[in-house]
């Protein structure tokens, strides 16, 4: 067993009497290595499943209440399933109630549990610190309750408990990768079927960083629903010309050069990005099935380019991280991934080079913006599971 689990199981322990037939649900954050703001546009992304993740240590406990215990936060909280409500002290308890609210909508009969949990994803930093949340606590829920559903099914669940119970009006890339990652593969998702494919991508000879500019954004305070609602706004406007577009997947490069004067300015750009992404995240799939890194870190680039002028949803710092991150030998390319306002960049760099990438990346934005940073070397990882407890066969561990 793993220390973190280890630690766990103690704290569940002490919280809750004893430790005795435990299990762990475990669900990663993601990077995203491009394809920004297309999931809700029925675009492409292509994220892959980080070793940063939500692991909840739960055991169902026969009522109707669910007894939670944030370790981060040195929080309880407890709600009970017959009517689940949050607690406006700890915001955090809508991820969970959220989550209850919509499997029980859904007809699913949830048991009572208790549950320590403990993350390693950095709240608020574009890694999806909520879908990890999300996923690994309905996976718990429907562990205890002996309820199998089917993780395409999951992942839209999860994604509607944060439309409807935080706020956020999100797309289906987070919580679909959170539940679909693989080791050694990107998952190329079309957000329209939503259906993927796995690109092979082994991290030995490309090191994917991630560096954290620290700065925290707050995506369900509306500029991100604001994008969502301009690229409806798009839709609409387009229709008029495009009688046969449902939404900006179906808008192609060249019907932008024939309509875009036809748009307001704002929205034209926001168009734009999405138009552009997505044919940068079908020619990035070409490039790394190709293992050409030169290709797909142009895409990257280009990617950051259009988030930043078109769809204005970088800052100041992302954009500074970025810059240093492409002047420095080797880099492949690097941009802001995630929702944006802040948060991380992700950067691909040879493997020889990553050390002193990282050094140089964390020295140089200090010395420029005078924020710390967190920068680290990422790899891939599987999507959740339910790992049953070790601990208990081999008691002390
Ligand atoms: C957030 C959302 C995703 C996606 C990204 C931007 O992470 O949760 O659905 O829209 O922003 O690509």
């Amino acid at each position: 067993m793993t220390e973190r689990r280890s630690n766990i199981r103690k704290t569940f322990a002490e919280r809750f009497g004893s430790a005795e037939g435990i299990k762990f649900s475990r669900a990663p954050g993601r990077v995203n290595l491009i394809g920004e703001h297309t999931d809700y546009n029925e675009g492409f992304v292509l994220p892959i499943a980080i070793d940063r993740d939500m692991i909840a240590g739960f055991r169902p406990n026969g009522s109707k209440m669910v007894n939670l215990y944030a370790m981060e936060m040195n929080e309880a909280a407890s709600f009970s399933l017959s009517d689940p409500k949050t607690d406006p002290a700890h915001p955090w308890m809508s991820y969970a109630v959220g989550v209850a609210r919509v499997l029980t909508e859904y007809g699913h009969e949830l048991k009572g549990i208790d549950a320590v949990l403990q993350s390693t994803v950095p709240v608020g930093s574009g890694l999806s610190s909520s879908a990890a949340f999300l996923v690994s606590i309905a996976k718990a829920y429907c562990d205890a309750a002996g309820i199998d559903i089917e993780r395409k099914a999951l992942a839209r669940m999860c994604q509607e408990a944060e439309i409807r119970y935080v706020g956020a009006n999100v797309g289906i890339m987070d919580q679909y990768t959170a539940l679909h990652g693989e080791r050694d593969a990107c998952i190329f998702l079309d957000c329209r079927s939503i259906e993927h494919e796995t690109v092979p991508f082994t991290t030995d000879v490309v090191k994917v960083v991630v560096a954290d500019t620290t700065i925290r954004h707050e995506i369900a305070a509306g500029e991100y629903n604001k994008r969502r609602a301009t690229c409806e706004k798009g839709v609409e406007l387009l229709k008029q010309h495009l009688p046969e577009i449902k939404s900006l997947r179906d808008v192609t490069p060249e019907d932008m050069t024939d309509l875009a004067g036809s748009l307001p300015e704002v929205v034209r750009r926001r168009v734009r990005h999405v138009v552009t992404e997505n044919m940068r995240v079908k020619l990035a799939v070409e490039a790394l099935r190709h293992h050409n890194f030169i290709h797909f870190g142009i895409y990257m680039e280009a990617s950051h380019e259009s988030l930043s002028k078109d769809y204005e949803v970088s800052c100041k710092e992302l954009d500074v991280m970025v810059e240093i991150a492409l002047g420095l030998k080797g880099t492949y390319g690097s941009r802001m991934t995630g929702g944006g306002f802040g948060g991380c960049t992700v950067s691909l760099v040879p493997a020889e080079n990553a050390d002193e990438f990282c050094k140089q990346l964390a020295a140089q934005y200090e010395e420029r913006t005078s924020l710390k940073p967190n920068v680290y070397v990422c790899a891939t990882a599987p999507g959740a599971e339910i790992i049953p407890d070790r601990g208990a066969a081999f008691p002390g561990c």
